[in-house]
């Protein structure tokens, strides 16, 4: 029986492109997004991330092989709800249909931004759980000024750290489903177009890049690294934050970070 596989963020960017991917290769996608996708829901609010749980639940009859948690990026006052709590709700909303799955997998999508530099405040208060409680903290943090790139790397730290924190325990391992993050670097979506739009601003991330060629990343090849993640061949790496990024992470930590 050919996969299912889940991505969010389908509609655009890296999500179009891994479920293109997987289609052709014969594989079925469930895609999920703001519109444009098999199931609509926002996942920066509870009423979107249920109408995605039970959208992908009635498609798929209640059986799914692998999670891609791609949504992210979005407009400052969501960043939060959107990167870490949406991401979140759907690795943990759809976690139950993969139970029937002999390969089941997940991939979070999260970002080189989660390197920082981030407020540690803003990520123990994702961590926390309590999603009121860190959005206030998030909206005080923009309007004392810090920038909505700290904001997203924060988000993206706390999904990183909620990753490497649940992959080992029994929801996860203990059920046979290996959970990974991948983090790139910049590729060339509309998220991106801030960088990319800006000639001084492009050429100097890719003087930072240390990969010739790696900069910009282009969506399909972001893909077939979250392709190989999410897919069957995968079956012994987990807990995993992996950087997909034409060689900024390593550049930035250096020789004793792995
Ligand atoms: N492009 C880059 O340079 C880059 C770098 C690092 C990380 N990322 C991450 O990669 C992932 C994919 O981004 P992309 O570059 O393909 O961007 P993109 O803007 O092309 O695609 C993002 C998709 O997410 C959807 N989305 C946005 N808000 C949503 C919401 N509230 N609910 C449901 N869907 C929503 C959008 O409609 C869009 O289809 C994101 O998690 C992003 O943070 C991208």
């Amino acid at each position: 029986m050919p996969r299912t596989t889940v991505v969010t963020g389908a509609a655009s960017g890296i999500g179009a492109a891994t479920a293109e991917l997987l289609r052709r290769r014969g594989e079925r996608v469930i895609g999920c997004d703001l519109r444009g996708a098999e199931v609509s829901g926002d996942l920066a609010t509870s009423a979107g991330r249920a109408a995605v749980v039970d959208g992908v639940t009635r498609l798929s009859g209640g059986r799914i092989d692998a999670i891609v948690a791609n949504a992210g990026g979005g407009p400052p006052e969501t960043l939060l709800a959107l990167n870490v709590f949406g991401a979140v709700a759907t690795l943990e909303g759809l976690r139950p249909l993969l139970a029937g799955s002999p390969a089941p997998r997940a991939v979070a999508v999260s970002s080189v931004s989660s390197l920082g530099p981030v407020d540690e405040r803003l990520v123990e208060a994702c961590l926390a759980q309590d999603e009121a409680a860190a959005i206030a903290a998030g909206a005080a943090a923009l309007a004392a000024g810090r920038p909505a790139l700290e904001l997203y790397g924060a988000a993206k730290q706390a999904l990183n750290i909620w990753c490497r924190r649940q992959a080992a325990q029994p929801l996860w391992a203990g059920a046979g489903i290996p959970l990974n993050v991948l983090a790139p670097g910049v590729i060339d979506t509309p998220a991106a177009a801030w960088i990319l739009s800006d000639p001084g601003t492009r050429a100097q991330m890719e003087r930072m890049a240390p990969l010739r060629g790696a900069h910009p990343g282009r969506p399909e090849q972001m893909a077939a690294a979250i392709a190989w993640c999410a897919g069957a061949e995968n079956a012994l790496m987990t807990g995993q934050v992996l950087y997909v990024d034409g060689g900024l992470e390593c550049l930035a930590r250096g020789e004793r970070a792995w």
